[in-house]
């Protein structure tokens, strides 16, 4: 891929994964926040980012999530979510984004006694700057929180559901801990999104086995699965991906870093391109797993040695599989 050729579209990142060293520490510094000192982890944004860059930082997602919650206390005022958010668009627009469907998790952060209304006028203030300044559209799509019982959910998406009439909000996600909370469990809340119209996708096949992403479909009704890494081990659901034009959302590095795969060539990429799959690739917490989406789309070309053609596929899947409106697609095609 070459940065001035493909204008790319991405579906898979979550704004509070885009919390690089330097800005946790300068959060931390700005609210007067204490860092945990007992593993000497955060002693210095040096020796913090040495740690995250080595390839086995986390031997599971769980691992992984503990790190991104700890660091979320950093997270205050209106003008933080605005920043965090600001590095991810900053790049993404270096990558030749052009529209970015971005995730946030609110009970993360209510959870704490942050305000929902303070971290969505953060959140959306920066997708307005990066309309303005950087020329790239996008939607919110809130996430519920697996590891939280769906009753928290539920009452999350009443506070929201103004917002996600109105369109502030795109649509809503399910994220955490994919092993012992299976999609039956949040039915509740996505059948009320499925009344209001309201968009749905959800993360499965990250951790664990294809039935999960069976679940998402059956009982969830979402319209496309983040990550789906375990899709191609069910032949059926694999030829059925394809058929309904269901887009999984692949996160190379991610599944690299948390140990999904041993090497970049497992994923499947060249499964999905020959079975018709759509799908997009992307980087789900740029500042944990050790890319934005380009350094992402280098690594698919390195293991799989894409024509031009191949990317065209992909990159087509990406914009059509958006939630933006018809007259944006055209544009971006
Ligand atoms: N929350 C943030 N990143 C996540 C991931 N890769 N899987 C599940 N939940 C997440
Ligand atoms: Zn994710």
């Amino acid at each position: 891929p070459h940065r001035d050729i493909w204008y790319n579209c991405e579906q898979h990142v979550h704004l509070e994964g885009c919390l690089v060293p330097e800005l946790l520490f300068a959060l931390a510094l700005r609210n007067n926040v204490n860092l945990p000192s007992t593993d000497g982890l955060y002693t210095s944004v040096a020796s913090y980012s040495a740690y995250l860059s080595r390839n086995d930082a986390f031997q599971d997602l769980d691992a992984f999530l503990s790190l991104y919650y700890t660091g979320l206390s950093v997270l205050q005022t209106q003008q933080d979510y605005h920043d965090l958010a600001m590095v991810y668009f900053r790049q993404a627009a270096q990558d030749n984004v052009r529209h970015a469907e971005v995730f946030f998790d609110p009970q993360a952060h209510t959870s704490r006694g942050v305000a929902y209304e303070t971290i969505l006028a953060g959140f959306k203030s920066a997708c307005t700057e990066a309309q303005t300044h950087l020329g790239i559209s996008s939607k919110l799509i809130m996430c519920f929180l697996r590891h939280v019982p769906a009753a928290d959910a539920i009452e999350h998406y009443y506070t929201a559901r103004p917002d996600l009439l109105n369109g502030s909000i795109a649509g809503i996600g399910l994220d955490s801990s994919e092993k012992g909370y299976p999609p039956e469990l949040f039915q509740g809340v996505y059948a009320l999104a499925l009344k209001d119209e309201v968009r749905r996708t959800a993360h499965a096949g990250e951790e664990v086995g294809p039935h999960v992403v069976v679940s998402s479909l059956d009982k969830l009704h979402v319209e496309r699965i983040d990550h789906g890494r375990t899709i191609p081990q069910d032949l059926e659901l694999l030829s059925r991906m394809a058929r309904e034009g269901i887009m999984v959302t692949l996160c190379p590095l991610s599944n690299l870093k948390l140990q999904g795969v041993k090497s970049i060539d497992q994923l499947p990429v060249r499964v999905f391109l020959d079975a018709g799959v759509k799908f997009s690739i992307n980087c789900d917490d740029p500042a944990y797993f050790g890319g934005f989406i380009l350094d992402n789309y280098c690594v698919v070309q390195e293991a799989f040695n894409l024509t031009a053609e191949d990317w065209r596929q992909i990159c087509k899947a990406s914009i059509e599989g958006s939630w933006c409106d018809g007259t944006r697609k055209r544009t971006l095609l």
